[in-house]
């Protein structure tokens, strides 16, 4: 088979995925491949699959099937799938589309020249058994030239009853702080002004790595991450995702608050309002103990942004065991949740009990719990109004090629009127003008002349 020339990556699912599409496409620029934005065209295709719900696999057959078709014609094409799906299907995939050259796991990203080589042999290649995650060598191919994800830990080491994740991702794998650190001072020189620490249970950062203090305590937990990266030259702001209430705790807020580059914007999933439904999703806290955390957050960081993600009808949710997450995002006010209807899935305990809800129900209270959603995040931009909000500009406005936009440290998307040539990675003070639930829009200060 000969070396393709142009490659597209599609990619499905978290940020994650996102981090592991962009060093694929280093690697394969690597192996002198350029990029092809039509999926029709290129000579590989790499499809980067997700796995949380039902919905989000079914998208890639459909796209797989495409492309099967052309390969059908066109032998010379190179299908790769990538990511969740394919940790999760494996062979069995050989089945459903023969036309695959190679199937791989999340774990296997930073292996993709030598499982290519493998098939510009002529293999078909299956990868995905369990492995040490190899320290990255290539220099991913970055979508921004702004703001940077930063892997800090692989897996997940929870069991949620409902979830995929530690079965396609494997077990906690944290890199060394000085691996991270590298990582934030290249991605410093090349320009970076933001870095996203990644991890699926961020809290659990450092307890697989060696090594604990005078007093007992691990040495490399979240918070001392943030100690010893937060000076990084270049770097001007760092957040972090996701955060688990089980393992969220009060040093980490103390960092944040004392921290000058780490934003004060908190991702902490909160799932269900229902000590219950908490318990038969196995999340290890209370409604009671969120509260207290988002208390607390609140008393070191008053403004901080705090958003969510929520599952409505899980397997034997009763309509008052509803209730009690809208009345959990009614109370909290978020800025965003990430809301979904349970999917079951393959593997996983929730997917086979028998209390399954209807899919009416699932319809219904997802509207429900939306609309609530949005108007609190209405309600939480208003305290936006007239305020000026340090803005990192990112690009253009899409819809208005005037504008700018970036975000605020709180991670509000926010446009106003500029020459992006010239504002381009900068932060710029912006006076909000107008708010919506989840984006603003402002008039640059423009520093005196005087
Ligand atoms: N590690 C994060 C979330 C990872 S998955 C955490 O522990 O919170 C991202 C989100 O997808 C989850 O927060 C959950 O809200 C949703 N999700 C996961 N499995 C799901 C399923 N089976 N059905 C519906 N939503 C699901
Ligand atoms: Fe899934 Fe739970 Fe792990 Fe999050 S913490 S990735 S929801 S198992
Ligand atoms: Fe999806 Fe895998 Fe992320 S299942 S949400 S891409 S970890």
């Amino acid at each position: 088979m000969p070396i393709p020339d142009r490659y597209h990556i599609t990619t499905f699912g978290c940020q994650m995925n996102k981090a592991d599409s962009e060093r694929m496409a280093g690697i394969l620029e690597d192996m002198g491949m350029t990029w092809e934005e039509n999926p029709l065209e290129a000579d590989l295709v790499l499809y980067n699959t997700c796995s949380i719900r039902d919905s989000a696999e079914q998208k890639v057959y459909s796209y797989l099937g495409k492309q099967a078709k052309r390969k059908q014609k066109n032998p010379n094409v190179t299908l790769v799938m990538a990511g969740c799906v394919a940790q999760q299907e494996g062979e069995a995939l050989l089945r459903r589309v023969p036309e695959l050259d190679l199937i791989m796991g999340p774990q296997h990203a930073n292996r993709l020249q030598d499982l290519l080589e493998q098939v510009f042999q002529g293999h078909q290649v299956v990868a995905t058994e369990a492995i040490h995650i190899l320290e990255d060598i290539t220099k991913p191919r970055r979508d921004s030239a702004i703001t940077a994800w930063v892997n800090v830990i692989y897996g997940c080491n929870e069991r949620c009853t409902y979830c995929v994740v530690p079965g396609v991702r494997g077990i906690e794998q944290s890199r060394t702080p000085e691996a991270i650190r590298a990582e934030m001072e290249d991605v410093a020189c090349q320009g970076f002004k933001e870095v996203t620490l990644l991890g699926q249970n961020i809290d659990a950062y450092g307890r697989d790595l060696p090594g604990s203090t005078a007093e007992g305590r691990h040495q490399h937990t979240l918070t001392d991450l943030l100690y010893f990266v937060h000076d990084v030259p270049g770097i001007e702001r760092i957040r972090f995702a996701t955060s688990h209430p089980r393992y969220f705790t009060e040093r980490l807020i103390k960092a944040c608050a004392e921290l000058p580059k780490v934003c004060e914007h908190f991702h902490i999933p909160f799932q269900s309002g229902n000590n219950d439904i908490l318990k038969a999703m196995a999340r290890g806290y209370t409604q009671e103990k969120y509260r207290r955390i988002i208390d607390k957050v609140r008393h070191y960081l008053p403004d901080a942004a705090i958003t969510a993600d929520a599952i409505v009808a899980f397997p034997g949710e009763t309509e008052a065991q509803f209730q009690d997450t809208l009345k959990l995002v009614e109370d909290i006010g978020f800025d965003l949740v990430n809301t979904a209807a349970y999917s079951p899935r393959p593997g996983t305990p929730a997917a086979t009990w028998e209390n399954q809800l209807s899919e009416d129900v699932k319809v219904d209270r997802l509207q429900r719990l939306n609309h609530l959603m949005s108007a609190k995040a209405a309600e939480r931009s208003h305290r936006y109004g007239d305020r000026t909000e340090a803005i990192l500009v990112e690009g253009v406005n899409p819809k208005d090629p005037t504008q700018v936009m970036g975000r605020t440290r709180s991670n509000r998307l926010t446009f106003f009127t500029g020459d992006i040539d010239q504002l381009r990675a900068q932060t710029v003070d912006v006076r909000i003008t107008e708010v919506r639930p989840f984006s603003l829009t402002g008039v640059a200060l423009v520093p005196s002349q005087t």
